[in-house]
């Protein structure tokens, strides 16, 4: 299985992979809960999991429009006051998910494309700290 046959399962699945992800993320980290106080959880699954579509489309091509939605994304999150250290949290976070989610079918091939493509879409949130993108 590759990058894009996953995300097909994931789209596939509803909202699935997003809600394991976040009992994953804020069991394992509780100093991050405060943060989600005040969250719509079926909203944000809903969101969360288009944004691994845009993820593996930036991955497989990378556009000036999908480079500035994640920029975006990144100065949405800078205004959510983020720490940006919490990002390597969510990304170990995501893999594990993704891990349990696909069972047998998930291997370090797998692994290796999803870390890449999470890694590239944090360096453009994080561009996105550094210099506001607004829309
Ligand atoms: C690649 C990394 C990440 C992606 C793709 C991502 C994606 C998203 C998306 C799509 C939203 C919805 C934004 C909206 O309402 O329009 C969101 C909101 C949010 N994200 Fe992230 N996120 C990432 C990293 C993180 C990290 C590391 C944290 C750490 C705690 C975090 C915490 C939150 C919170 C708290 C909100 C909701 C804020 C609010 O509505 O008040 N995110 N994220």
């Amino acid at each position: 299985m590759d990058i894009h046959q996953s995300l097909h399962q994931i789209l596939q699945a509803k909202d699935r992979l997003a809600q394991l992800f976040y009992e994953h993320f804020l069991e394992k980290h509780p100093e991050l809960r405060p943060f989600f106080a005040k969250v719509d959880f079926k909203r944000q699954q809903i969101l969360l999991t288009t944004s691994l579509m845009v993820i593996e489309r930036y991955y497989a091509h990378p556009t000036p429009a999908v480079e500035q939605y994640l920029q975006y994304l990144g100065t949405k999150h800078n205004e959510f006051r983020i720490p940006v250290e919490s990002y390597a949290k969510w990304t170990e976070s995501m893999l594990t998910t993704m891990q349990k989610f696909h069972g047998d079918d998930w291997s370090p091939e797998l692994e290796k494309q999803w870390r890449s493509a999470i890694d590239q879409a944090c360096d453009l949130m994080f561009a996105g700290y550094e210099e506001r993108v607004t829309v």
